[in-house]
């Protein structure tokens, strides 16, 4: 039988999502929004791209709940995004409605599927989506590593000059200015990153990735990133559906790892069709843990603003 994929949000995170899983072929996918027409619009224009990509799904567009039923994966993307100017915390009162209104109409008509959310402040938001569903904490996963340790890796490898596909690279932390990529798990092809950068430039390059998403926002002017956001979104989708046990930076509720409690904070974790399968726990060194206790005070704190509106 063939999977299905509910996309929340037919913005450009949500249609480039669909995008990004029919042409990899992953599943059928019903693109939710509230707007009549453009998911129907989107989904229909992707479909009619079928036949020229050699893809073969059904893609449909929908704004009833209805339709998401029984699916195997629901991605949230729908919200504000940010503009310049704005950090991913201004969202939270306009998100957390969107947010707690999408999980309570779709979660109860597909009890069995891994939640994946996109949307800003993400580390909170997640943190809403398990509330709200009352799923299992490894079936509510927030994206976000992916797209923070791909942003590092595509810097690292401009930098060096060599493959992205050869960067590997472990990040921590929120999804915020905060986050805390970890050079002492960044290898090019296995090789330690020190033999390639030296640590100005490493620094240089962290201090990028952590501020790439606004990096985007403020070359855009009027709203944020999505090919990035939405293949990360997809890669997380794929390993769920494949049950491929990958093993990636994402969102997770913690309950004691790390030293953190009750919070939603990138973590490496295992990705399998039961969502976060497992998490690992790293062997950080004191200059480690202090970044990671200080990117979750900031998403602490968005957690207590999240519980204050
Ligand atoms: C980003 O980092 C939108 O938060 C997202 O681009």
């Amino acid at each position: 039988m063939r999977s299905k994929v509910t996309i929340v949000g037919a913005g450009f995170v949500g249609s480039t999502a669909a995008h990004w899983i029919a042409t990899k072929e992953l599943a059928d996918v019903v693109l939710l929004d509230i707007v009549e027409g453009v998911p129907q619009g989107k989904s229909l224009d992707l479909a009619e791209a079928g036949p020229i990509e050699g893809y073969d799904l059904s893609i449909t567009g929908s704004n009833d709940y209805a339709d998401t039923a029984n699916s195997d994966v629901i991605v949230v993307t729908s919200g504000a995004p940010r503009k310049p100017g704005m950090t991913r915390e201004d969202l939270i009162k306009i998100n957390a409605n969107i947010t707690r209104e999408c999980i309570s109409k779709a979660a109860p008509l597909s009890p069995n599927a891994v939640i994946i959310i996109v949307n800003n402040p993400l580390d909170t938001m997640a943190y809403l989506a398990r509330q709200v569903s009352g799923f299992p904490k490894n079936r509510v996963i927030g994206q976000a590593g992916v797209l923070d340790s791909a942003r590092y890796r595509t810097f690292l490898a401009m930098e060096i000059g060599v493959s992205v596909e050869d960067i590997q690279a472990m990040l921590m932390g929120g999804h915020g200015d905060e986050m805390v990529p970890l050079p002492r798990f960044t290898t090019v092809a296995g090789i330690p990153i020190s033999q390639f950068v030296s640590e100005e430039r490493l620094q240089a390059i962290i201090d990028r990735a952590r501020k790439g998403g606004g990096e985007i926002v403020n070359l855009l002017k009027t709203g944020s990133a999505y090919y990035a956001p939405s293949a990360a979104t997809v890669q997380m989708v794929e390993a769920v559906l494949k049950d491929k046990k990958r093993v990636l930076p994402c969102a997770a509720f913690l309950e004691g790892e790390y030293g953190l409690n009750d919070i939603y904070f990138g973590v490496p974790c295992v990705i399998g069709a039961n969502g976060v399968e497992r998490i690992i726990e790293l062997p950080l060194n004191d200059e480690e843990l202090a970044l990671v206790k200080k990117s979750a005070e900031v998403v602490s704190s968005s957690i207590a603003a999240l519980k204050a509106v």
